[in-house]
Parts: structure tokens; sequence; C-alpha cells
């Protein structure tokens, strides 16, 4: 069997990778159109940070597993292809801002008709809108060749950070297809491959539109749990309240559960805003405006939540920090990746330049993506260490929840900042009671602040 997967992303190289690994007699061909991403997955330097990573794509390169440009080939090889190109929000004409740009996924649907010259079994992997695949097969059967391609929906749910983990051991596996003879056998091809490795009842089918809404129903329910957590952050630092205490006591109720329930400045990355969006757009197309103002205002709140974050920052060190120096702990969108699509940190670090504060930024993995982001800012320093970064700092902003910043000296840390020294934690993780005892000031979300001050 030969599989050919478009887009060697963040999605195509590590699903495809996993499937190489544990399937070592289909032979697995990811192309992409950046000859760059493709030479890095070929080369001891891939183009993502993931943990456990390096060691799968290693074990299968060149035996099964293939990172190619030649797109045509592939494609005529293939006799499942994998779509999984990016899918970001629209940023022109009509629907933009919300609604899903598919011009990429629509040049490889033409792309395939074009050159197949046999049947196919069409997968989408990209998070599309629910529907997608009616458009697909429009475009893929509209020179009416003999030639038939049986579209299906396989999202895909892997988070960045865990996705070696996620894949290995999935939560469940969806595939959808259509209640047809055609639809039911490419359905059963694609079961066959992921039980491989994966327990036969984790791998639900379902039709083809249940399927694609169900990957942005889920996105959309994750990123509602943060939302609804950090609205109660700010009740919590109005009534001293403790947000993680809080959380703690409804995430032992079973029926809630304790996971995605940790306040934060908000979440990044680069699914839930936009697959939201996404949704609202979508339930606005179909006149279900009430549905749409429901999912927006997740997005909302976490715009919200950056916002009250820089505020408290500048009200806390007495209403200016024109000038000041403030150290940027973490830029990634979450802890274990380099990537910093829609990371608050963006936002953040903008709002705080705006202020004129003197900005220095450290993370682990994510300085290059750091330096794109905020191209247009000038004077801004990038310091891998967080050593040298926050000497003569007046305050230190936690944006991403790397284990490592957890085991830093704070008291030499604290011994080289500026005095009074403030201690931001976005993410609710370090030990405030310690911080404070040191002598830093120490505000965290939901807990409202420790203060030397008052
Ligand atoms: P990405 O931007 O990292 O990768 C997409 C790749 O597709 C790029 O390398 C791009 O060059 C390539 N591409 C675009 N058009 C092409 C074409 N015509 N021919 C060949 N290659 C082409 O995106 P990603 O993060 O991997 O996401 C891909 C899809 O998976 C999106 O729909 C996303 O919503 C979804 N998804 C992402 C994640 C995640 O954690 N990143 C998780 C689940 C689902
Ligand atoms: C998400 C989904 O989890 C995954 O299933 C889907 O396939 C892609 O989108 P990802 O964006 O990679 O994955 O990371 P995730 O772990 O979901 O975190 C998203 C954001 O929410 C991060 O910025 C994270 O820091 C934040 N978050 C998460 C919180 O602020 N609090 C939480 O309790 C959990």
């Amino acid at each position: 069997m030969n599989i050919c997967c478009i887009g060697a992303g963040y999605v195509g190289g590590p699903t495809m990778a996993m499937i190489a690994k544990k399937c070592p007699n289909i032979s697995v061909n990811v192309v992409d159109i950046n000859e760059e991403r493709i030479k890095a997955w070929q080369s001891d330097d891939l183009p993502i940070y993931e943990p456990g990573l390096y060691d799968v794509v290693k074990e299968s390169l060149n035996r099964n597993l293939f990172f190619s440009t030649d797109i045509d080939s592939a494609i005529d090889n293939a006799d499942i292809i994998f779509v999984s190109v990016n899918t970001p929000t629209k940023t022109f004409g009509e629907g933009a801002g919300r609604a899903s740009d598919l011009q990429y996924w629509e040049l490889c649907a033409r792309r395939i008709k074009e050159v197949s010259k046999s049947d196919k079994i069409i997968v989408e992997k990209s998070t599309l809108p629910v529907r997608t695949a009616e458009a697909m097969e429009r475009v893929l059967h509209s020179d009416k060749s003999d030639i038939h391609f049986e579209v299906l929906s396989n999202p895909e749910f892997l988070a960045e950070g865990s996705a070696v983990e996620d894949l290995e051991n999935p939560d469940r596996v969806l595939i959808g297809g259509h209640d047809t003879d055609s639809g039911q056998r490419a359905v059963n091809v694609i079961v066959d491959i992921y039980a491989n490795w994966i327990p036969k009842n984790k791998i639900l089918t379902s039709n083809v539109w249940s399927s694609e809404l169900s990957k942005l129903t889920a996105n959309a329910f994750l990123a509602q749990r943060v939302s609804s957590i950090n609205t109660i952050s700010a009740l919590c630092e109005a009534t001293e309240a403790d947000v993680t205490e809080v959380s703690h006591a409804i995430g032992t109720d079973s029926r809630i559960g304790s996971k995605f329930l940790k306040a934060s400045i908000g979440f990044g990355g680069s699914c839930f805003k936009k697959d939201i969006l996404n949704l609202v757009y979508l339930c606005e197309t179909y006149g279900l405006n009430e549905v749409a103002n429901y999912w927006q205002q997740v997005v909302e709140i976490n715009d919200y939540q950056q916002v009250r974050f820089v505020r408290q920052i500048i009200q806390r060190m007495f209403n200016t920090i024109a000038g000041k120096k403030i150290l940027i702990l973490g830029f990634a969108f979450k802890a274990n990746t380099g990537d910093t699509r829609e990371s608050p940190a963006i936002k953040i670090c903008r709002e705080l330049y705006a202020e004129k504060a003197e900005i220095v930024i450290s993370d682990p993995k994510a300085l290059d993506n750091a330096k794109k982001d905020l191209i247009d800012l000038e004077n801004i320093k990038y310091e891998q260490d967080p050593y040298k970064a926050s000497k003569e700092a007046d305050a230190i902003a936690v944006l991403t929840d790397w284990n490592e910043y957890k085991d830093l000296d704070y008291k030499k840390i604290y011994d080289g900042m500026r005095k009074p020294a403030f201690i931001f934690d976005g993410r609710n993780f370090l030990d405030h009671n310690f911080l404070f005892n040191i002598g830093y000031e120490v505000y965290s979300i939901g807990k409202g602040h420790q203060s030397h001050l008052d």
C-alpha cells in the first residue's frame, strides 16, 4: 500500500511518521511545496520541536517514510492521499477574520484531479468546515473522468508538545465516510491502518459531516473550558478566592473533570481561535446567530484575559512601565513546543511595547519564531539564558509554562534585578509564597497579588 500526505507541517510530519513506524509494510510519502521544510525533515534538525519525534522519524526515514517536493509523483503512486495542508483564518474578502481560507486545500484537490490516473481514497486530515468533503468531491469529479475518488474525514486530535504520545495512544481516532458501499470500504481501509496499533474500540466511525463537525466542536469545547475558568480567575482576584483551589474543587466532580481548567493568560496555538471563528462563521451562514454569539464570547474572553494581564502589570508597577525593563519568560504558546502561532505572548509583548517598556524575551525553543512575530518592533532583545536576560530587569512576566522555569534560581535572579522586583506569573505555576519570601512583588492569575509595599 502506498500513502501520500500533502503538507509536511505540525500535523502531516508527526502523523505520517507514526503511521510509517507502526506499519512498516506501507510506503509513506510526505510532500510539501516548502523545500526548506522537506530538507529539514530529512536532516538531524527537524523543522518542528516535539518531544520524542526525532526517534520516531529516524526509525522509518528512507525505509518506508520519505519526504519530498515531488508532489505529482507521490499523488500518482498513492492509493490513499491524506491532505494535511494549512487552513488558516481568511484575511480577505467574504468571511475575512472568521471563515477558513480554503485556497491551499482546494489547490491540492485540483492537483490530485489533474495528476491521478487511478482510483484513490482522499482523506481530509486538515481541520475543515463541515460539508467541505462535498466541495472536494465536486472539484475531484468535475471533469467526469472514470476515476473514482472516495473522500473521507479523519481529523487529527494531537496537541503540540505531546504529539508523539497523542499519536501513539490517542483517546480516539475518528473516521467519517459516506454510507455507500465504496464509502464503507474506504472507511475500513483506514480503520485497518490505525488498527495496527490502536485498539478497535478507540477507532470511531461516523458519517463525513459528523466527523468534520466533531473536530471543530472538540476544539471549541476545550477552548471554552479555558475561557470559562479564566472568567472565574477575574472574579477570584476581586474576592480573594483562589482560582487553583476553585478549579481543583470543581474538577474533582467527575461530570466536570479536571483537565483544561488551568487559568492562564489565555489559550494560544494555531487551532483554538481559528476553529472557533470558523464555527462562528458556519453558524452565521446557517442563520444561527444566537449560537454564533455564544461561541464568539469564548474568543472575546480570551482577548480580555490578555488585556487584563497587561493592565495588571501596568497598575502594579505604579501605572507606568515606560523605560522599565521587562523580561518575558517564555514566548511559545505552551510548553514543549517552539510554535508561537497565536501565542498570547505576541499580543502581550505588543501591548507592553506600546507602553514603551524595554522588552527582553527568553525562551528555550521559540526565539526564532518570536523574532519573526515581532519583526516590526525595534529594540526588542532576545536572550536564551534567563539569568543573563534578567539582569537589571524591573519585572518578569512568565508567559509559557516551561518546566525548567520552575527550577530557576529565583534568588539569584532577584539579586540581579532592580527593586522593587516584580514577577507576574501568567501561568500560575510557580511557588508564589517562596517568591514573595525572597522579596518579589508577586502577581498571579486568579490569586491576586502579594506585596511588600502595601
Ligand atoms: P502547517 O502550516 O504546519 O503545515 C501545513 C503545510 O502544508 C505547510 O508546510 C505548507 O507548505 C503545506 N502546503 C500548503 N499548501 C500546499 C500545497 N498546495 N501543496 C503541498 N503542500 C502545501 O499546518 P499544521 O499545523 O500542520 O496544520 C495542518 C492542518 O491540521 C490544519 O487544518 C490544522 O487546523 C489542522 N490541525 C493542526 C493541529 C496542530 O496542532 N497544529 C492539530 C490538529 C489539526
Ligand atoms: C489543541 C487541542 O488540544 C488538540 O486536540 C487539537 O488537535 C489542536 O488544538 P494545542 O493547541 O496544540 O492542541 O494545545 P493545547 O494543549 O490544547 O493548548 C492550547 C492552549 O490552551 C495553550 O495555549 C495552553 O497553554 C492553553 N491552556 C490549555 C490553558 O490555558 N489552560 C488549560 O487548562 C489548558
